[in-house]
């Protein structure tokens, strides 16, 4: 393995973890992937090597235990790592905000301390839209300011944010990419691979999909009474497999030595405000099913609307997001019939 090919992905069992394993080895690079399969299934690390006809070096591994962590450093050759392993329930942190501290920053800062000291260089961090808040501009650019965070979840996505930022500023061989996701959805068009929710699903797609497939028996909009087009939220859907190629387009412009910053902040959407309604009807149009909904009151916590200004990503990384809403959700339905056996 050529350690500048060889990426490091923690939490690669996971939704947007297995999805990026695949186009980082269409891309040629290699891939370890550690998890801990707390949220997540060791059968997704199979999808891949089913997507993409290789063997995946994969190791059952909490990025919180740093005996283990070391031990993967100490194996493996790789000058990239992609940090996608941590909690992500906006609510569950509400009720749980110390797990949320321990697990998502004591993980980070493992990463991080490991980088150093075993001198690797680049390390890419899933960050997320969620740190802008309630902007006072829209759509949002990387320098639209951060907002106080309202969740547990939010802060561990700012704080590490800034540890990232401080210690590529102290270390001089660190070098960083913050990618901030918008809303992730739909799977990969093989369907071997897509979000596989425990319990009830916190986000809209999955609950749509599992209404369609009738184990819930009607979707919630939370809200119609916005200030928006269509009173529903106003949210910036971003393609799984294209937030998978951004990251491809971070670790190319890493390994090439192509930044401009030592640390470096991407949002990752498509730069398209598409409300809960419209989310709702075009799933029904592209796979020709009527879903049940309710207007129900709003969810405490929820911006009106949030989507990204994507120029920085398009300029810098000469990314851009591909596949079409009627594309993404036919996807998100085909992975949930699959699942299901439909
Ligand atoms: N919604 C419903 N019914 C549901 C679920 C969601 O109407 O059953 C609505 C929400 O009110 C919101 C929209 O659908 O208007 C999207 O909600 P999601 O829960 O899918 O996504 P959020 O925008 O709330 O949150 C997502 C991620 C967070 C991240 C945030 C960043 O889940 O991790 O984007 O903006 F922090």
């Amino acid at each position: 393995m050529d350690s500048n090919k060889t990426v490091l992905i923690s939490g690669g069992a996971g939704y947007i973890g297995s999805h990026t394993a695949v186009e980082l080895i269409n891309a040629g690079y290699d891939v370890v992937i550690i998890d801990n399969l707390s949220n997540s299934d060791a059968a997704a690390v199979e999808g891949v090597e089913k997507i993409t006809g290789r063997k995946i070096p994969f190791e059952i591994v909490d990025t919180c235990d740093p005996v283990a962590l070391k031990g993967v450093f100490e194996k493996y050759e790789f000058e990239t790592v992609i940090h996608f392993a941590a909690y992500k329930a906006v609510g569950e942190s509400m009720d749980k905000p110390l797990m949320y501290y321990q697990n998502n920053l004591v993980s980070f800062m493992n990463i991080v301390e490991m980088m150093m000291q075993f001198n690797r260089r680049n390390i890419l961090f899933s960050s997320s839209a969620t740190v802008y808040g309630e902007a006072e501009t829209l759509p949002v650019t990387e320098s639209t300011p951060r907002q106080p965070a309202t969740s547990p979840y939010g802060n561990t996505k700012q704080i590490a944010e800034d540890i990232l930022r401080d210690c590529c500023r102290a270390c001089a061989g660190l070098h960083g990419i913050a990618l901030r996701y918008f809303n992730p959805i739909g799977a990969h068009p093989s369907a071997l691979i897509g979000e596989l929710p425990r319990g009830v699903p916190n986000n809209l797609v999955p609950f749509v999909t599992q209404t369609a497939a009738g184990i819930r028996e009607c979707l919630s909009v939370f809200g119609d009474d916005y200030d928006t087009p269509d009173g529903t939220c106003l949210r910036d859907y971003i393609d799984v497999v294209d937030l998978a190629k951004a990251h491809v387009a971070a670790v190319n412009r890493m390994t090439d030595d192509k930044m401009k910053e030592k640390y470096e902040i991407f949002n990752v959407g498509t730069g398209n405000p598409v409300s809960v309604l419209e989310l709702i009807t075009t799933f029904e149009r592209v796979n020709d099913l009527k879903l049940p909904y309710k207007i129900t009151p709003r969810r405490p916590g929820d911006v009106p609307a949030v989507w990204a200004d994507t120029t920085l990503a398009n300029e810098e990384l000469g990314w851009k997001a591909e596949r079409s809403l009627d594309d993404t959700l036919r996807s998100a339905w085909k992975w949930e019939k699959h699942v299901r056996g439909l």
